[in-house]
Order: C-alpha cells, then structure tokens, then sequence
C-alpha cells in the first residue's frame, strides 16, 4: 500500500498525533485530521462520520486528557466502538493503533487502560495493527510538571523507561499504515515495539531537563507503596523486549536538539 492514500489521524493535535501529520504530508499522503478541537470527536462520534469518508486507514492516536484508569477505560472503549462502527461504514480498510511497552503485566492505573484500548481493538471488525512504544521525550515535561515541589526538591517516582522521541514513533506508524506489512497481531504472536537508544532513569532525564533551563532543582526517586505495580516501574516493567525495534535520538540529543530550534 505504498501509493497515496488518504489518511485520518485521531488526535491529530497530540503530541504525537502532530508528528504523524507531519510524517504522512512529508510522504504525500491525504490526511484527515481528527481531535475534539478540530470539531471530531472520537468519543461523542460528533464530525467522525463525515471525516472518515473516503478514508483508507486511520491511525488512532486520540488519548484521554488525564491519566486516571477508570475515565481513560471509558474513553478507549467509546473510541473504539465509533472508529470501528463508523469506520466499517465508511469503509475504512485498517485501523493502526499506538499502545505503551509492557502493559501485559500492569494491572491498574492508565496502562490497564492501554490493554482494554488494544483488546477492544482488536475485536474488530476492521483488521488492527497495533504498535507499542515507550515513554516519549516529549512526555518527560509534563511527568515532571506534575510533581510538587518542596524547598527546592521534587519527588518523581522510580522509573526506568527507554524514551523515544515522537517523531520517531510518528515514522514506524506511518511505515506499519503504508507498507504491506507481516507485522504480527495480538492474535498471532508478539505485538511489534519501538523504543528510543538507552534505558534511563525518570529521575536522570528530570535532572537533564532542569539543568538544559537553569532550574535549580533537585530530583529524589520514590515509590508508592499503594501502586499495585510500583515494583514494575523501578525494575524494568516498561522497558522493551529484545525484539523490540531501538532508535534515536537519545533524551539528551533531542533536548539539545530541541533548544536549537
Ligand atoms: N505520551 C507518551 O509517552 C506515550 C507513550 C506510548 C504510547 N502513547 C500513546 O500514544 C497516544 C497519543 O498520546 P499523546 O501523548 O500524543 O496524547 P496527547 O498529547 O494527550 O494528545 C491527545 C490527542 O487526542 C485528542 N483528543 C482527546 N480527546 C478526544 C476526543 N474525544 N475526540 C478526538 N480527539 C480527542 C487531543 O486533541 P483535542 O484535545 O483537541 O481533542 C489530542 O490531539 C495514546 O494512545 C497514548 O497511550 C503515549
């Protein structure tokens, strides 16, 4: 499927959902872009029908605004009842779905979102193929934003994760939506991963932030003994498989790079 198509983006206006615009206009691609502020809603299916007519594949990238288990289920499981139905109506051929590295073993919180997301989507009837990524770069400013501070230190919890950059993920989706792909499903066997060059620390690519803006800050890793998957976080539970397909720019190159711009 390497000639032009058109191409509708739920969440068109995300963090990555922007990059993925860029990417499929960069290749020549007709694109649909789809967010609640664009006048689509996934959820409420307001403008979904009329925006997918005539579109091949969509690439779901929509996400719920916070990260709180029970709202993002709903979100998921409403997104996905309207862009398959109305997608089989509009006669949408695939759907490309970005999911998170790891969730199989997560059991609350937004990543068990994350499996309700991919089971539902799965079910069809449109044929799925899902990615998961890591944490993206761009993640990293709002995880620490989040954080309340007190005389000069924040308190991230311990984390380990492969932060890839958004553009990086936008560019595999775009490959796995365009190319006649073998990639496997649920289904069949591993579900493909993509993650940036190196495991890091939260509290390491925090620091690196803070220094890169002169903030004088000091970071401590803690856990919460009321995560079920606290362990998780700390000992790799987020980290990709070796199968997983690696790439760069590292956190650090891409600050820099970030700067620059
Ligand atoms: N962030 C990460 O580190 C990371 C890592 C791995 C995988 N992922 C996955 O990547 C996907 C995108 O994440 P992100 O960080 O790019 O999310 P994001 O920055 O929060 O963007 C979410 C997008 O969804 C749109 N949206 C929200 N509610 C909507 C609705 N009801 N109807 C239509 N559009 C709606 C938003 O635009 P409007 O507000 O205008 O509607 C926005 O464009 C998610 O599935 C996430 O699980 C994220």
């Amino acid at each position: 499927m390497n000639e032009r198509t058109r191409i509708a983006v739920a969440g068109a206006t995300g963090r990555l959902g922007r990059h993925l615009v860029d990417v499929l206009e960069e290749r020549g691609h007709e694109v649909v872009p789809m967010s609640r502020s664009l006048g689509v809603d996934v959820v409420t299916a307001e403008g979904l029908a009329e925006a997918l007519k005539g579109v091949e594949t969509v690439i779901d990238a929509a996400s719920h605004p916070t990260p709180d288990e029970g709202p993002a289920t709903e979100f998921f499981i409403a997104s996905t009842r309207n862009l398959q139905e109305l997608g089989a109506q509009s006669g949408v051929k695939q759907i490309v779905v970005v999911s998170i590295i790891g969730i199989d073993d997560f059991s609350a919180g937004f990543l068990a979102a994350k499996k309700v997301h991919e089971r539902e989507m799965l079910r069809g009837p449109i044929p799925v193929q899902v990615l998961r990524a890591a944490q993206f770069h761009e993640f990293v400013e709002p995880l620490v934003g989040w954080t309340p501070r007190e005389n000069g230190v924040a308190y991230l919890p311990n984390m380990r994760t492969q932060l890839v950059a958004a553009r990086t993920v936008a560019e595999a989706l775009v490959d796995l939506a365009t190319e006649a792909s073998s990639m496997p499903t649920l289904n069949g066997s591993r579900i493909p991963e993509i993650a940036g060059p190196r495991a890091e620390t939260l509290v390491d690519v925090a620091a690196l932030l803070a220094a890169r803006r002169g903030e004088s800050v000091r970071f401590e890793g803690v856990t919460n003994p009321a995560d079920p998957d606290g362990a998780l976080y700390e000992n790799g539970g987020l980290l990709p498989g070796p199968d997983a397909t690696l790439a760069g720019p590292t956190y650090a190159d891409w600050l820099e790079r970030e700067a620059r711009a």
